[in-house]
């Protein structure tokens, strides 16, 4: 119970004006409590969530194809059985998004729309192919990896349904990236072109990881406000040193190499130097021009079509309890 709820309440009792609500917010805010949904909160505040919680729930979702792709052809029935527990992780953390979206006064049909038309996006990772199994470990190992390193500071955001969902996701992700390691290790002590395999997936991802930590902080204009909201804690660039720092010694522990000659440990900063990303390939894929854009799209929206008969039968089922509910009230609830 980390919430006061005392926002919405003051409102009511008093019925201050637009300073005093304000003030109240940012009282919450910096002495970390916990906005909720009946809470007052600016329009930009609650803007700002919703466009990141449902980028962040389309993410989940869309996550879900590059490594669907292989569950029919995973090398073994364990590695079939794990792979199939980490993508169905992903739909579940991709709907506790969207309920965390909908205490804001959307509706997950209209978010779901808004995707397949491409008014909102999703993590530009998920636009890449992956070509061998080697690559449904390197996504364990550095896109999950990645998203722990932005993901276990949104715990500790300002806004009580979000910061609350990130808790049980940071877990299952952790299981994610361990999954994704062990897959590697086992390649590593693999044949000849086992290794090869996992080397080529390193080069191929390694950029793209960096990449989801968003373009360098000069040219993120929205963060200096998100952190004074308190939903952001890092800046990107901050977030992208720290999974490099994480990452160099995994990567000596699979005896791979990183692609990118100016890694190198700075002991004066006490962290790993590295290479500029190529910001204008991050630029074409956010564009909708990456390899797999159109693909993952089509995908979704023919996934949302096919289950058009779920959903009015939901609807319909719905509908029937509730006026039965309504002619027979003592019976009401027992089902
Ligand atoms: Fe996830
Ligand atoms: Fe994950």
């Amino acid at each position: 119970m980390s919430s006061t709820g005392t926002a919405a309440a003051a409102a009511t009792a008093a019925a201050p004006g637009a300073d005093a609500l304000q003030h109240r917010f940012e009282q919450v805010v910096e002495s970390e409590q916990r906005i909720e949904p009946r809470d007052w909160m600016p329009d930009g505040y609650r803007a700002t969530l919703i466009r990141q919680i449902a980028q962040h729930a389309h993410s989940e979702i869309i996550g879900m194809q590059p490594e669907g792709n292989w569950l029919t052809r995973a090398p073994s029935l364990r590695r079939k059985a794990i792979l199939l527990a980490k993508v169905q992780d992903e739909a579940g953390h991709g709907l506790y998004l969207y309920s965390a979206a909908e205490t804001l006064g959307v509706d997950r049909a209209e978010l779901t729309e808004k995707l397949i038309s491409g008014r909102q996006k999703y993590s530009s990772i998920f636009n890449y192919p992956t070509l061998t199994f080697a690559d449904v470990g390197v996504i364990g190992w550095l896109v999950d990896g990645a998203a722990i390193c932005n993901q276990v500071p949104l715990c500790r955001c300002s806004y009580g349904p979000y910061a609350r969902a990130m808790v049980r996701i940071c877990k299952e992700e952790s299981f994610h990236q361990r999954q994704g390691y062990e897959l590697l290790m086992t390649l590593s002590r693999g044949t000849e072109s086992q290794r090869r395999m996992l080397q080529d997936a390193v080069d191929r991802w390694w950029w793209p990881s960096l990449m989801m930590f968003g373009p360098p902080d000069a040219d993120s204009p929205n963060t200096a406000q998100s952190m004074a909201w308190r939903i952001k804690r890092h800046t990107n660039d901050e977030l992208r040193q720290r999974f490099v720092d994480m990452t160099v010694p995994q990567a000596e522990r699979l005896g791979v190499t990183l692609p990118d000659p100016d890694l190198e440990w700075n002991e004066e900063r006490g962290h790993h130097d590295f290479g500029e990303p190529d910001w204008e390939e991050l630029g074409r894929v956010i564009r909708g021009q990456g390899p797999c854009n159109a693909e993952r799209i089509d995908r979704r929206r023919s996934a949302h079509q096919e289950g058009a008969w779920v959903r009015e039968a939901a609807a319909a089922h719905a509908a029937k309890q509730a006026s039965r509910a309504r002619t027979t009230p003592s019976a009401g609830g027992a089902a």
